[in-house]
């Protein structure tokens, strides 16, 4: 199968007060057609960036991204304005990303009058089965943002991003700011529209619990870099990185056996800051495996099995 979506070498930098800031270091992927990709990582690490940048909303620093055959770095306005269409996010707090003076109706009509595809009657119409879409009611139409509850206005949130029928959706921790109890009702809405309609999901969140159920392959980041990459059954059956190692043994297991038989290994250090990063592998000074050579060379990312990859040099 061809892939969507292929990024090579991307990198993302940042100029600020105390120096170049690397967001994301040299990352390569592929996200296939209907496929889910988790994206996972503790805070700061990149993953926005990555998000973003897929989408164009910032612009790389240097790489490669190729969304259906254009390369979105070197292409013309009109492709990109093609693109735009059909990549959309879905962001962590729908509160603040609704505009909280717009009611729901102009709220999901927005980019259907900003990309010239219906206004007034027939605008209104298709926010009508938008809406039925997402599990909303009719009468939400007139609503405002502060009216609805957290997950209601998510759900908002992913009417305005199928409006111009996307093809690629970026989720930046979509069910993180939700009540545990509206998180898997929401994560179902998304499988099910994925299901419907064919959507590629870039999935981000902290924790590898949460991608586990809706990711087909997962990626974990780590300071900009991507350390591991697997299929999601696999990774979570068989992690290699040592920091995935410790990001799936902070997850709470109720079967004590499966607990004893994961790295005792907790993450309790601070990240280290971006700037301060050595030559080495962006993970040996919290690495409980690291050796002299950790902290010389960086490990690419490699091949350890079917479609299971891995940057350390000890896989
Ligand atoms: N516009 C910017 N200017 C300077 N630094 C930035 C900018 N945007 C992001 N960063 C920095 O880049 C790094 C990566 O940020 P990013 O938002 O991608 O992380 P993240 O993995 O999404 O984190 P979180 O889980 O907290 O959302 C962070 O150190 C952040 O402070
Ligand atoms: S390369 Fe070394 S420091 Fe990095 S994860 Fe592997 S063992 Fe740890
Ligand atoms: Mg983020």
């Amino acid at each position: 199968m061809k892939p969507l979506i292929q990024v090579k070498n991307l990198k993302k930098t940042y100029a600020t007060a105390s120096g170049t800031m690397t967001a994301v270091s040299d990352i390569s992927f592929e996200l296939f057609p209907g496929e889910t990709l988790g994206l996972v990582g503790e805070s700061g690490c990149g993953k926005s960036t990555t998000g973003k940048c897929l989408l164009r909303l910032e612009h790389p620093t240097a790489g490669e991204i190729h969304f259906d055959g254009i390369n979105l770095l070197s292409c013309n306005k009109k492709e990109l304005h093609h693109f735009r269409r059909h990549a959309q996010i879905i962001f962590q707090d729908p509160y603040a990303s609704l505009n909280p003076r717009m009611n729901a109706l102009e709220i999901i009509s927005e980019p259907l009058r900003v990309h010239n595809i219906a206004q007034g009657a027939a605008a209104q119409k298709m926010v009508l089965e938008l809406l039925d879409l997402v599990g909303l009611s009719q009468t939400a139409l007139q609503r405002y943002p502060h009216e609805f509850s957290g997950g209601q206005r998510q759900r908002i949130g992913i009417a305005r991003a199928l409006a111009l029928n996307p093809r690629f959706i970026v989720c930046d921790e979509p069910i993180s700011a939700l009540d545990v109890s509206v998180q898997a009702q929401i994560v179902n809405l998304l499988k099910q529209l994925q299901k419907e309609k064919g959507l590629t999901y870039l999935f981000i969140a902290h924790d590898l619990a949460m991608v586990k159920y809706i990711s087909d392959r997962v990626a974990v980041m780590y300071l900009g870099h991507i350390v591991e990459l697997a299929a999601a059954d696999e990774l979570y059956k068989n992690p290699m990185h040592p920091y995935t190692q410790a990001l799936l043994a902070a997850i709470p297991i109720p079967d004590p056996k499966v607990q004893r038989n994961r790295s005792s290994f907790v993450l309790n250090t601070e990240l280290m800051p971006h700037t301060k990063q050595t030559s080495g592998c962006p993970f040996a000074n919290r690495c409980p495996k690291a050796q002299a050579v950790c902290r010389e060379q960086n490990p690419p990312l490699i091949s350890i099995g079917e479609q299971h990859y891995t940057a350390c040099h000890f896989n």
